[in-house]
C-alpha cells in the first residue's frame, strides 16, 4: 500500500507528521513517500503542483494531503497560487466525489456555536461534486464587454457547466452512501441542493438527480434550493442525512456544516475517483495564522487517514482503531486550543497525537 504525503504549507506540516506518527502506529505494511504541495512547492520548485509531485500521487494508492495557501503567495498570478495544486491533483486525478462528513463528537456537543439540542448526535454527510460546475467551466476570463448594461466596459466571466454523466456519477455516489449509512441508522436519505429556481445548469441538475434516484427506490429523495439547505443547516441540521450537490455550493455549504460540529479542526474529507482511489484532507485550510506554533488541531487529519484507510485501503478495522483512539483521547479531556472548554487539558499539536497513538497501543495491547 503506498500512500503519497503532500503536507503543504501553513499549519500543513505539523498535523501531517501527527497523521504520519499514527499510520505508523498502526504496524502495516505502508510504504510512505512525502513531496512538497502549494506554496512551498512554488518556492522550492517554481510551481505549485510540481511534475514530480503529480506523478508520485498519480502513482500512490491514496494520497494524504495537509493543507495549501499562504498570504505570502496571493500576488502570484493565478496559475501559481497554492490553491491551484489542489485544483489541479483533484481534476488529473479525476476526484469527482468529495465526501465530507458533519459529525458531532458526543464530547464536543457545547464547542458548537448551536444549541446543543440541534447538534447533539448530528451526523450528516455533504457530497460534494468536485471536478465540475463554475470551478472548471470554460471559457472564462477577462474582457471588454460588448453588450449589457455597460458596452465598453471591462469585465470578468465564469461559466457555469455539467454534463448529465457528471451529475449522473455524483447521484449515484449520494444513493449508494445513503443506503450504506441506512444500515446502521435505519435511515435513508438523500436532499439534493440546487438553484433549479434560477438556473438553467441546476434544473438539469434537479432532473438528472431524479433520473437516477428511479434505480433506488428504498432511498428517499428531497431538493432543496441552496438558500434554503444554507438555513436548514442551522434551522434544523439533524433533519438532513446525505447531502448532495455541485462543486461551488458544496464548498459554502460543507463550511457551514463543519462549523456545526464546534470546530472544523474535527473533520476530515475524502475526495474519490470512479474506482475509489482518493485523496485524503482534513476540511480546514492551511491557518498560516498559526502555523509553526505547535497548536494546530492534528484530528481532522488524523480522522482523513482513518477514511483513507476504510474507502482506498480497504482496512476497515484499521480505520476502527484510529477512531476510537481518537474517541477515547477526547473522553480522557484532552483538548487543543480550538475545542479548549472549562476542566479539560489544553494540549499542542503533537501532544495530541502521541495521546492518538498511546490509545491505539493501549487498545493493541488489551485486545
Ligand atoms: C476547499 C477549499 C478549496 C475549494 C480552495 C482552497 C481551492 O476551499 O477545499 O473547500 O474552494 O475547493
Ligand atoms: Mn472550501
Amino acid at each position: 500500500m503506498k500512500i503519497a504525503i503532500l503536507p503543504g504549507d501553513g499549519i500543513g506540516p505539523e498535523i501531517i507528521d501527527e497523521a504520519v506518527k499514527v499510520l505508523h502506529a498502526l504496524e502495516l505494511p505502508f510504504e510512505m513517500e512525502s513531496a512538497d504541495v502549494g506554496g512551498t512547492a512554488y518556492a522550492n520548485h517554481g510551481h505549485p503542483l510540481p511534475e514530480s509531485t503529480l506523478a508520485l500521487a498519480k502513482a500512490a494508492d491514496a494520497v494524504l494531503f495537509g493543507a495549501v495557501g499562504d498570504w505570502k503567495y496571493d500576488k502570484l498570478e493565478r496559475h501559481l497560487r497554492p490553491e491551484q495544486a489542489i485544483l489541479g491533483l483533484r481534476k488529473s486525478l479525476q476526484l469527482f466525489a468529495n465526501l465530507r462528513p458533519a459529525i458531532c463528537h458526543p464530547q464536543l456537543t457545547h464547542a458548537s456555536s448551536l444549541k446543543p439540542e440541534l447538534v447533539s448526535g448530528l451526523d450528516i454527510l455533504i457530497i460534494r461534486e468536485l471536478t465540475g460546475d463554475i470551478y472548471f467551466g470554460q471559457p472564462r476570463g477577462r474582457r471588454t464587454a460588448v453588450d449589457g448594461h455597460f458596452p465598453g466596459a471591462d469585465e470578468a466571466f465564469d461559466t457555469m457547466r455539467y454534463s448529465r454523466p457528471e451529475i449522473e456519477r455524483i447521484a449515484h455516489v449520494a444513493f449508494q452512501a445513503a443506503r450504506k449509512r441506512g444500515e446502521r441508522s435505519g435511515v435513508k436519505k438523500v436532499t439534493s441542493v440546487d438553484k433549479a429556481n434560477v438556473l438553467e445548469t441546476f434544473q438539469f441538475w434537479r432532473d438528472v438527480v431524479t433520473e437516477v434516484h428511479a434505480q433506488y427506490p428504498d432511498v428517499e429523495l428531497d431538493h432543496m434550493y441552496v438558500d434554503n439547505a444554507a438555513m436548514q443547516l442551522v434551522k434544523a441540521p439533524k433533519k438532513l442525512d446525505v447531502v448532495v450537490t455541485g462543486n461551488m455550493f458544496g464548498d459554502i455549504l460543507s463550511d457551514e456544516a463543519a462549523m456545526l460540529t464546534g470546530s472544523i479542526g474535527m473533520l476530515p474529507s475524502a475526495s474519490l475517483d470512479a474506482s475509489n482511489k482518493g485523496l485524503y484532507e482534513p476540511s480546514h485550510g492551511s491557518a498560516p495564522d498559526i502555523a509553526g506554533k505547535g497548536i494546530a488541531n492534528p484530528l481532522a487529519t488524523i480522522l482523513s487517514a482513518a477514511m483513507m484507510l476504510r474507502y482506498t485501503l480497504r482496512q476497515a478495522d484499521a480505520a476502527d482503531r484510529i477512531e476510537s483512539a481518537v474517541s477515547a483521547v477526547l473522553e480522557s479531556g484532552l483538548r487543543t486550543t480550538d475545542i479548549a472548554s472549562a476542566g479539560m487539558r489544553t494540549v499542542g499539536t503533537r501532544e495530541m497525537g502521541d495521546a492518538v497513538v498511546a490509545a491505539i497501543r493501549t487498545k493493541t495491547t488489551t485486545t
